[in-house]
C-alpha cells in the first residue's frame, strides 16, 4: 500500500516498503538528490532533512516511521528567495566539494528555528554531528554568526 508523504508542501504517495529510509525515498523515489548519503549509520550529518523543522538524519528514518512534514534543501528556499542561511553560505563562500553542505544547511536552519540567537557552543553543539572532510567548520559558524539576532 503507498504511504502519503508530505515533502516541500507536496503530498506524495510512495508506494515502497515501510522499512526504506527516507533518504532513500528522497533520493531516488522524489528525485530530491540535494540530500546525500554519506554513512548510512547517523556518523555524518550528510542526510540531514527537517520533518516538522527537526533535524533529523533521513539515513535513519523508514519510510513508515515519518511522523511529520518534510523538508530537504530544495524546499528550505526558492530560487528567487534564498533562505537567509543560504545566502550567507554564498557570502561567506562556505562550500567547497559541497557534498556536506545540504546537510549542515539543514541541521543549522533547525537551530536557529530554535535559538535564534546562538552562541558559539550553542554553534559546535548543534553542528558537532555534521561531518566536513573538507574542512570549512570556520566558514559554516561565520555564516551561522552573520544571521543570528544581533549580528
Ligand atoms: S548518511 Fe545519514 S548520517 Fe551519514
Ligand atoms: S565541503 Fe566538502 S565535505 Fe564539506
Amino acid at each position: 500500500m503507498a504511504t502519503s508523504l508530505t515533502v516541500n508542501g507536496q503530498t506524495h504517495d510512495v508506494d515502497l516498503p515501510d522499512d526504506v529510509p527516507l533518504l532513500w525515498v528522497l533520493r531516488d523515489a522524489l528525485n530530491l538528490t540535494g540530500t546525500k548519503y554519506g554513512c548510512g549509520v547517523a556518523s555524518c550529518g550528510a542526510c540531514t532533512v527537517q520533518i516538522d523543522g527537526e533535524a533529523v538524519r533521513s539515513c535513519q528514518v523508514a519510510l513508515a516511521d515519518v511522523w511529520g512534514e518534510v523538508t530537504t534543501i530544495e524546499g528550505l528556499g526558492t530560487p528567487d528567495t534564498l533562505h537567509r542561511l543560504q545566502q550567507a553560505w554564498i557570502d561567506h563562500q562556505v562550500a567547497q566539494c559541497g557534498y556536506c553542505q545540504s546537510g549542515q544547511i539543514m541541521q543549522a536552519a533547525s537551530l536557529l528555528a530554535e535559538n535564534p540567537a546562538p552562541s558559539d557552543d550553542d554553534i559546535d553543539a548543534a553542528m558537532s554531528g555534521n561531518i566536513c572532510r573538507c574542512g570549512t567548520y570556520p566558514r559554516i559558524r561565520a555564516a551561522i554568526k552573520s544571521v543570528t539576532e544581533g549580528a
